[in-house]
């Protein structure tokens, strides 16, 4: 995969705990009850407040692959997007279809919404045991196809929580601009 200057110039790799990061929007990994969990899930509840939950009350859930929008509440980002990964099962049960299919459906909620930033935790790589390097490869393929046709979009940040995976996004990033 080999990207445009002007989209790879709108991705950047960071280290950060996604819930300080001052964005439009964060991206949850959320699981299907929307009703908050461990990992990044629980680290954005915890953040957020209260509020978050009694609105994702109100969503009836999200189906595995989809993803739905709420306020950010006591975060610094405006925005929550929270998107349901696959559960690695080996990789013969549509897992890669079901995570591109979040990180598309999650663009297309920025692209709804006209969010200028966004920031995407490394979905399905942690307690849904997504290997890092294949997730890194998805999600800088399917969130470049977004930018390759919306210059609206300013800023994609892919947060870092782990040196797996960032060295798995760095590799990704690296070849996809012939460095
Ligand atoms: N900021 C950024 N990234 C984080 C943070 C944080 N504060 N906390 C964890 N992460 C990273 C993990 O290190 C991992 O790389 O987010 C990535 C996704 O890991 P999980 O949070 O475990 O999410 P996932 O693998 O998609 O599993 C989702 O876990 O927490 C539950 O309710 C959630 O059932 C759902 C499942």
């Amino acid at each position: 995969m080999s990207l445009p200057a002007d989209t790879f110039r709108r991705i950047s790799i960071i280290e950060a705990d996604i819930t300080t990061l001052d964005v439009d929007a964060i991206v949850n990994a959320a699981n299907n009850t929307l009703l908050g969990g461990g990992g990044v899930d629980g680290a954005i509840h915890r953040a957020a407040g209260p509020g978050l939950l009694a609105e994702c009350r109100t969503l009836d859930g999200c189906e595995t692959g989809d993803a739905k929008i709420t306020k950010g509440y006591n975060l610094p980002a405006r925005w929550v997007i929270h998107t349901v990964g696959p559960v690695w099962s080996g990789g013969r049960n549509g897992e890669e279809a079901a995570l591109r299919s979040c990180y598309r459906r999650c663009m297309e909620l920025v692209e709804e919404y006209k969010l200028r930033s966004v920031a995407f935790p490394a979905v399905s790589t942690g307690v849904y045991g997504y290997p890092s390097a294949p997730a890194a490869t998805i999600a800088v393929e399917t969130v470049s196809e977004y930018l390759n046709h919306s210059s609206f979009i300013e800023s994609v940040f892919f947060v870092c929580f782990n040196s797996r995976t960032r060295e798995a996004y760095n590799a990704v990033l690296q070849a996809s601009h012939g460095q």
